[in-house]
């Protein structure tokens, strides 16, 4: 299947990655080299002293969240390598970088359009301005629409384990910037961390004209209630879309308001399957997909996950799920129809 045709050649849209997902081995010595940046990693500070050690810890990834160190000190939690890698994020240039790499790469996937979430306060907090970040994307992003024939818009999400008062804020800050960001995401880790407590800054962001998202990752703690949160309070009504939601699919109820209200769902395979069994995930897809709800396939943290792109979690659901070619287009058209871009482009997507 790795070399399926109609997959690769299908237009694609991916409406569910964190550009600071994106970064591979690669740009992460390089620009570790280029600032002058030692590489450490882990919460036990492991010395990294070239790119293949850098993608042997990746590779030791151990579950998201929490003390991964009793594996070892050569495993590292997701969230450890995830936020590592931002201290090497220093300039313009390196934001410019960083969307650019992942946009050639979305361009050789055959992706048309895209919807990059990024985690603004990860950096703001390292005392980078707001400016340089969305300088960097937004040039980025006009050089992949010109010649690399990819759109995209972004998404900046509230980082949910942080303090709610620093919710505001970021999204003041971020107001100026507007005309290439489109929504207003929840991510990070939600041990404990209800959207609820972010009513007001989606409110605020809804009232202002933004879509609204969050995240409800599979399998976590109060998910259900986390989801029903999502999808019938957050913002005064209800989310535009979830990121995963995939819980859904246990609760009637639940499955009923995502597809009356018209709510899509951004699924990340790869990552369900290196914590749950593939009967788990691949039965629950089935059964959102054939409940007609609006699911798309995305690839979350492509860098991290063992290097799977979007290309790849169609590959996978392809397979796993027995969807067929119409059906892959199927998810191609929910995701015209749950995306944010411009009316005309929905229109001249095929
Ligand atoms: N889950 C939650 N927050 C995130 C993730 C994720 O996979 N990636 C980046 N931020
Ligand atoms: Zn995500």
């Amino acid at each position: 299947l790795s070399n399926d045709k109609f997959v690769q050649g299908l237009p694609k849209i991916e409406l569910h990655v964190h550009i600071e997902g994106t970064m591979t081995p690669e740009l992460r010595w390089y620009l570790s080299q280029r600032h002058g940046i030692p590489l450490r990693a882990g919460s036990d500070q492991i010395p990294l002293f070239s790119e293949e050690e850098v993608r042997q810890a990746y590779k030791n990834i151990r579950g998201r969240i929490g003390a991964a160190s009793a594996e070892g000190r050569k495993c590292f939690t997701f969230f450890e390598i995830y936020y590592g890698g931002f201290d090497l994020l220093q300039c313009e240039e390196d934001f410019f970088l960083l969307a650019v790499c992942y946009f050639e790469r979305a361009a050789d996937m055959n992706v048309r359009y895209c919807e990059p979430f990024f985690d603004p306060q990860g950096h703001t907090r390292r005392g980078i301005p707001f400016e340089v970040i969305m300088k960097g994307f937004k040039r980025a992003s006009e050089l992949a629409e010109r010649k690399l024939n990819v759109k995209s818009k972004w998404i900046m999400c509230i980082l949910r384990d942080s303090p709610v008062e620093d919710a505001m804020p970021t999204y003041e800050a971020m107001l100026p910037y507007r005309d290439v960001i489109v929504g207003i995401g929840l991510d990070s880790d939600e041990l404990d961390r209800p959207p609820s407590l972010f009513h007001e800054v989606f409110k605020r962001a809804r009232d202002d004209g933004f879509k609204i998202t969050s995240h409800c990752d599979f399998n976590q703690k109060n998910t259900h209630e986390h989801i029903r949160q999502v999808v019938e309070e957050l913002s005064g009504n209800g989310a535009d879309r979830i990121d995963h939601g995939m819980n859904a699919a246990d609760r009637p109820e639940l499955m009923e308001t995502i597809r009356e209200k018209d709510i899509g769902l951004t699924l990340s395979p790869c990552g369900y399957v290196r914590h749950s069994s593939e009967e788990e995930v691949f039965s629950r897809i089935r059964k959102l997909f054939d409940a007609g709800i609006k699911i798309t396939i995305a690839s979350d943290d492509p860098a991290y996950m063992e290097d799977n792109w979007v290309l790849h979690a169609l590959y996978l659901v392809k397979e796993k799920c027995n969807f067929s070619n119409s059906e892959l287009v199927q998810l191609q058209k929910n995701a015209v129809s749950i995306c944010w871009a411009d009316e005309d482009f929905k229109d001249s997507f095929s």
